[in-house]
């Protein structure tokens, strides 16, 4: 096991060239689960890049290990976790929030696929995918409300899919998982906004990162051919509009399930 590291940098919330209203609320922490790879590493390197605090929760020890000897700019504290167990979960993130200070935001990045038509699918890929992408998503998101309720603001974001809105061939695991983040989401949303909490969904289209690779360029050939762009989504285009729901100024956007696929979704 990787214990929890932090790397220090220039101190939190270290004026960009951004409008007052897009700054990130200095010394407040955001925790990026799955954030040692593809959309959670854009994430990652674009908050800190703004000189946010980012605690990274990833069961991926050497990529972790990787992201905290970068000299990216900020502060970064990495823990080894598996995100489909609660007590590893909760404790990462009191451990984030005493290494970095309060929160300001939960990212939730961390996914698995195990792809098989349904009828050959075993109850274990049903479990798998589900443990991870829906219940990991559950736990961080109640670990890190408990602690934003007290504060009376903060901000939550899940990575869906738009696989969880249409369903996808061989995917009866992945979608129904996806669906139900966005089930959480919303639920979230409703009970959190008392607290000031915005709660809102992602569901990108096909991303080019080490998940998708794994496909090889047929599938990303056949997405691009449904996108209406002609393109598939890089990691960036994922990471900007976290950011942009993040922000101070996406204060009143709750509850919301926001495609970013180049229209795959709706189609050529
Ligand atoms: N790439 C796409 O086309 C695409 C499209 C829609 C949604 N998504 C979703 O975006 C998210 C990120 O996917 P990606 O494409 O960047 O994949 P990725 O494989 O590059 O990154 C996923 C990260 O999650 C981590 N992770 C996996 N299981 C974990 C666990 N049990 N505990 C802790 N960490 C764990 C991995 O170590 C990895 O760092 C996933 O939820 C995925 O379902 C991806």
């Amino acid at each position: 096991m990787v214990g929890p590291t932090t790397t220090p940098g220039p101190a939190a919330g270290t004026p960009s060239s951004r409008p007052p209203s897009y700054q990130l609320p200095p010394n407040k922490a955001i925790i990026v689960t799955g954030g040692a790879s593809g959309i959670g590493l854009a994430v990652t390197q674009l908050l800190l890049s703004e000189g946010a605090s980012v605690a990274v929760l990833d069961r991926d020890e050497a990529a972790l290990g990787r992201l905290a000897a970068t000299q990216t700019p900020g502060r970064v504290h990495t823990q080894s976790v598996n995100v489909a167990d609660p007590k590893a979960v909760e404790s990462a993130v009191d451990r984030a929030a005493k290494e970095l200070g309060p929160l300001w935001g939960l990212v939730t990045c961390a996914g698995i696929v195990r792809d098989k038509t349904l009828l050959k699918m075993s109850d274990e890929d049903w479990r798998a995918v589900v443990d991870v992408n829906l219940s990991g998503t559950f736990y961080a998101l109640r670990s890190a409300a408990h602690r934003l309720k007290d504060q009376k603001e903060g901000r939550i974001v899940a990575i869906a899919s738009i696989v969880g809105l249409r369903g996808g061939f061989g995917q009866a695991n992945y979608a129904a998982s996806k669906a139900g983040v966005i089930g959480l989401v919303e639920t979230a949303a409703r009970e959190l906004g008392r607290f000031g909490i915005t709660v809102n969904a992602i569901a990108p289209g096909f991303v080019r990162t080490p998940m998708t690779a794994a496909y090889g360029e047929t599938l990303e050939e056949a997405c691009k051919a449904e996108s209406p762009m002609g393109t598939v989504c890089e990691p960036s285009d994922i990471a900007r509009t976290v950011r942009y729901l993040l922000a101070p100024e996406a204060s009143h956007i709750t509850g919301v399930v926001l495609r970013v696929d180049g229209g795959q979704a709706i189609g050529a």
